[in-house]
């Protein structure tokens, strides 16, 4: 019996490819948002454009990719666990993980691209693109809401083998799935805005709390411990 003829095994490898995909994006999304937009609030103009028009790039793909392989060995050991991997604790931190996957596609991408290329017709001597500004903004909310997401999604993974709460206690779920679709539709709002439905929807697209960096580090702190606490007490 081999590591690859057993579930056991398998599961081992998917979650060795888990970490490996995990440490390449949430790296990558921790060096975007604690390192990259603070050196971009400084950098000369002439900098700013070379990096998004030769570093961004590079960066964004290991991101993106990262996140793909991020999930897909995420779910491959969902199916190869024979349903052991079932605790309130692994389905908050997939459903945090799953959202971010969401925001990373979705909005992050396809608005940075916006970004990038006005960045290169800008380098071209044309005019920028009209909607950069708003795309830019748009990634950055969505940016900032999986930062503040991978804190307590971080818990919730490792919780899951090492101190899951195994019973289904549907109130304190819910109420934390709430929470979390809360956020998740404020951390949309900005990339949501282009759709007619959100005009009828309550406004979001705050950054208020965690537009700082020591802002989002205490905000997802603040955060877990809520989630936690939720499980752990009610
Ligand atoms: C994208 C959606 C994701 C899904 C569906 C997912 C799913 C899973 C599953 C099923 C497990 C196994 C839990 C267990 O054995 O009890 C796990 C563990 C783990 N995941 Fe994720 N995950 C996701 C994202 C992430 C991300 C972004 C990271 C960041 C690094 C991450 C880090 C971890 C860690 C550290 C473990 C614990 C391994 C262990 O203690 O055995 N996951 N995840």
């Amino acid at each position: 019996m081999g590591i690859v003829t057993t579930n056991a095994g398998l599961e081992m490898l998917l979650r060795w490819g888990h970490l490996l995909g995990g440490i390449t994006w949430i790296g990558l999304l921790y060096y975007f948002n604690l390192v990259q937009s603070e050196y971009f609030k400084e950098a000369e103009a002439s900098a700013k454009s070379d990096a998004l028009q030769k570093l961004v790039p590079r960066a964004l793909w290991w991101f993106r990719w990262g996140a793909v392989v991020t999930l897909l060995t995420g779910l491959g050991m969902f199916a190869v666990s024979g349903g052991r991997i079932a605790s309130m604790d692994i389905y908050l931190g997939a459903l945090l993980g799953i959202l971010m996957f969401t925001n990373v596609w979705l909005i992050i991408w396809p608005n940075q691209k916006v970004v990038i290329a006005s960045a290169k017709q800008v380098a071209l001597g044309g005019a920028a693109l009209p909607n950069a500004a708003d795309a830019l903004a748009a990634a950055g909310l969505a940016s900032r809401t999986n930062t503040l997401f991978s804190i307590p999604m971080l818990f919730f993974m490792a919780a899951s083998s090492h101190y899951p709460h195994l019973t289904f206690k549907p109130l304190p779920f819910i109420i934390a799935v709430a929470i979390i679709l809360l956020l998740q539709y404020n951390g949309a709002y900005l990339a949501l805005k282009r759709f007619e439905l959100v005009k009828k929807l309550p406004a979001g697209g705050k950054m208020k709390f965690y537009a700082s960096i020591g802002g989002v580090i205490h905000c997802g702190l603040a955060l877990a411990v809520v989630l936690f606490l939720l499980l752990d007490l009610l």
